[in-house]
Formats: C-alpha cells, sequence, structure tokens
C-alpha cells in the first residue's frame, strides 16, 4: 500500500516504521526487561486515555474488551444507548451474557441526547449506561463528557467503546468520570489489528470484583491484578506491544492535543468537500451524521439515488485509494472515508479528489 492512500475506517495504514517495530524477537511475558516495557507503555496510553489509571492491554479485537466490560459491569439493568451498527452490539453482547439490557434508540446519524439519558436513568433502574462514543457505521460522535455526568448524577457506571475514538477524537476518562473504556489498536492509534485496551475507575471495579460471572480471560481484576505487576494475564502479543511502543512514541511527539486537532482538520476538510460537491456539482452527497455531532476520524457519507456505494468504492481503488462502503444495512447508500490514524489533511484531499472523480464516471447525467 503506498503511503497516504489506505483511507479503510479500520484498519488502519500502518506506517512502514511501525511495522518494522515489530521485526524482533518476542520477550518472554514474565521478564524483567517485559515489566519494564509494559510499564513504559502505560505512561504512554495513560497520555492517550486521559488517565492515571493503568490501561489493559488484552491480545484481542475491541469487541472482547467490549464484553469485559459489560461482564464486569456492576449488578443490576444496562441502559444501551442505540446510535448504530456497534451501539447495538453492546445489546448483544449483554443479551448473550444474561445481562437485563433496555435499549434508548437514537436515530442513525444522530447521537444519544443527554437529557433524554438523564430522563430514561430516571424512569428506570439502571447500574450502567453503555455509550458509543464514535460510531464507525454512521460517523456521529456522542458527547461522553454529558452522558457519564448524568449518568454518575442518576449512581450509573459509564460504559465507553471508543474502539474509533481513542487517539483520533478527543477522550478524557478521569475529567469526564467515564467508568470504563474501552478501544482497540486498529483505528485512530493507526496499529495493526490485535490489541484491545480498557481502563476501568476504583469503584467499577469494586463492584465487578462483588459479581460471579466475570470469566477468566475478560475479567478486568485479573487484567487489574497483572498490570499492577506491569504484565498481562496471559500471553500477550508481544510483537504488537512492540509496535505500539513506537507509536506511542511518535503520538507523544506529535502531542495528543494536536493529533485531536490534525483530525478535527480532517473532519472540517471532508465536511466542506462534501457541501461543495452537492452544491457545486449538483450531486446529492450528504453526511449521514448531524451537524455538530460529527466524528473527527470517521466520516460516512449518503451517495447520491442510482449509485451504488460498493460499486464507487471500486472505482475509487481503481485510482489507488481505499475507502469503505457503508457498514451493515448502510451498504448500498453510504461510503465511509477513514480519515484517522496518522493521515493528513493533504492526503486527504487527495482520495477526496478521487471520489469526486469516481463520482463523476458514475453519475454523467446529473451534470457533474
Ligand atoms: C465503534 C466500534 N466499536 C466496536 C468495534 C469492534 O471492534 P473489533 O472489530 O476490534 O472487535 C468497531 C470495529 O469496527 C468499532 O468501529
Amino acid at each position: 500500500v503506498q503511503r497516504g492512500t489506505f483511507f479503510f475506517p479500520g484498519p488502519t495504514e500502518v506506517r512502514t516504521e511501525i511495522l518494522e517495530a515489530m521485526l524482533r524477537q518476542p520477550l518472554p511475558h514474565r521478564s524483567p526487561e517485559f515489566r519494564e516495557r509494559f510499564a513504559a507503555l502505560q505512561d504512554g496510553l495513560g497520555r492517550v486515555f486521559r488517565t492515571t489509571r493503568p490501561v489493559y492491554i488484552a491480545t484481542a479485537s475491541g469487541t472482547a474488551m467490549m464484553e469485559a466490560a459489560v461482564r464486569c459491569a456492576p449488578a443490576g439493568r444496562i441502559l444501551a444507548l442505540v446510535n448504530g451498527a456497534f451501539a447495538e452490539r453492546f445489546v448483544r453482547i449483554a443479551q448473550a451474557c444474561a445481562r437485563s439490557v433496555d435499549r434508548m434508540e437514537v436515530a442513525f446519524g444522530d447521537v444519544p441526547d443527554p437529557d433524554a439519558v438523564a430522563a430514561a436513568l430516571e424512569r428506570g433502574s439502571y447500574s450502567a449506561v453503555t455509550v458509543v462514543h464514535s460510531e464507525t457505521s454512521t460517523g456521529a460522535l456522542a458527547d461522553v463528557a454529558a452522558i457519564a455526568r448524568v449518568a454518575r448524577d442518576a449512581g450509573a457506571a459509564t460504559i465507553v467503546d471508543s474502539v474509533s475514538g481513542v487517539g483520533g477524537a478527543q477522550l478524557e476518562v478521569d475529567a469526564w468520570g467515564v467508568d470504563c473504556a474501552v478501544s482497540a489498536s486498529q483505528k485512530a492509534l493507526a496499529l495493526p489489528p490485535g490489541l484491545a485496551f480498557a481502563v476501568a475507575s476504583e469503584q467499577f471495579l469494586g463492584a465487578a470484583d462483588a459479581g460471579t460471572d466475570r470469566g477468566v480471560y475478560l475479567d478486568l481484576l485479573e487484567f487489574d491484578r497483572h498490570a499492577r505487576n506491569n504484565e498481562t494475564p496471559a500471553t500477550p502479543a508481544v510483537s504488537l506491544m512492540y509496535a505500539l511502543e513506537r507509536q506511542l512514541a511518535a503520538i507523544q511527539c506529535e502531542g495528543i492535543e494536536a493529533r485531536w486537532m490534525r483530525h478535527e482538520a480532517m473532519r472540517a476538510v471532508t465536511e466542506k468537500w462534501v457541501d461543495r460537491t452537492r452544491e457545486v456539482r449538483a450531486l446529492d452527497i450528504r453526511m449521514l451524521a448531524r451537524p455538530g455531532a460529527r466524528s473527527p476520524t470517521v466520516s460516512v457519507v449518503t451517495v447520491p439515488a442510482g449509485i451504488s456505494a460498493p460499486v464507487l468504492v471500486d472505482r475509487v481503488a481503481s485510482r489507488g485509494y481505499t475507502i469503505g462502503a457503508g457498514y451493515g444495512p448502510l451498504r448500498e447508500t453510504t461510503f465511509r472515508v477513514g480519515h484517522m490514524g496518522d493521515h493528513r489533511v493533504d492526503d486527504l484531499e487527495q482520495c477526496l479528489a478521487a471520489i469526486s472523480d469516481a463520482l463523476q464516471e458514475l453519475a454523467p447525467r446529473v451534470g457533474v
């Protein structure tokens, strides 16, 4: 893959130097050198998640840590805020783990209204709320700070899926009072897939300790116990941890705030391109997410009637750029641009130009 061309919404483009960091002998995970490296990773991860708590590292994908969070959630009913396919995944997990779960439906493309969440929490008796920070299927960015606030006021724990948020969209685990946040390596952190992350508050772990169905591999208490000794409960993907090490150093050089701002700039450029394409080229494309609630890491764009999104994605690929078709039920009618990780605005502009070209080819009769 040529650098600056792979705009898939996860896995994202991984720089060569990150891939090269994995080309060394994996260390035994109970060795002093591993512990030293694990401790250094904690510093870097803490800066990314904005927490002084340990950041647990699992050899798994993001869904695993979503399941860990649900299994470890305090006893009682869970309120799931459902505004997309990944938000829906929390419902499936909760049901499969025999947890009582109620859904609060939110239109796809919209985000949960904190006042409505507060009202729902008041009507029911909930021990936890699940929310997706950056909903990769719709491109919507939830107001996690406000939701965590209303949840806390109602005595419920906030569980946040920030799989496509962390590293690209601002998330303040400690300052916002998030009880449990989960993420994964292959999105805005621009690493290969295979590592999942979680942070849990002291209170969340305390409640988990009183529960009985945490399992073994996904038991956050086990992760916590081992993290305190700078290790993982089971054999980790050490090679991926070398890649993480290299990437955290790069993130520290850039600065996490600067990284968030770069992602914001990519969102703004995409938003402007969509508006210009619609107004100047008379092509009816629109951002699916509503203004003011758009993710800085992924844009989901509706295609004009008569154009199939997967066909458009193929035409873009023939121009050397990879983007994604819509997710699940949105597959035919939307395409997704993953402007996350280590991409830069100028690369994104080239990608958007390639999409314009492909649209022009597919819609000659609407006067483009
Ligand atoms: C918002 C969100 N949540 C959860 C997931 C699931 O993560 P994974 O595929 O790493 O299990 C994804 C993956 O695309 C995602 O974008």
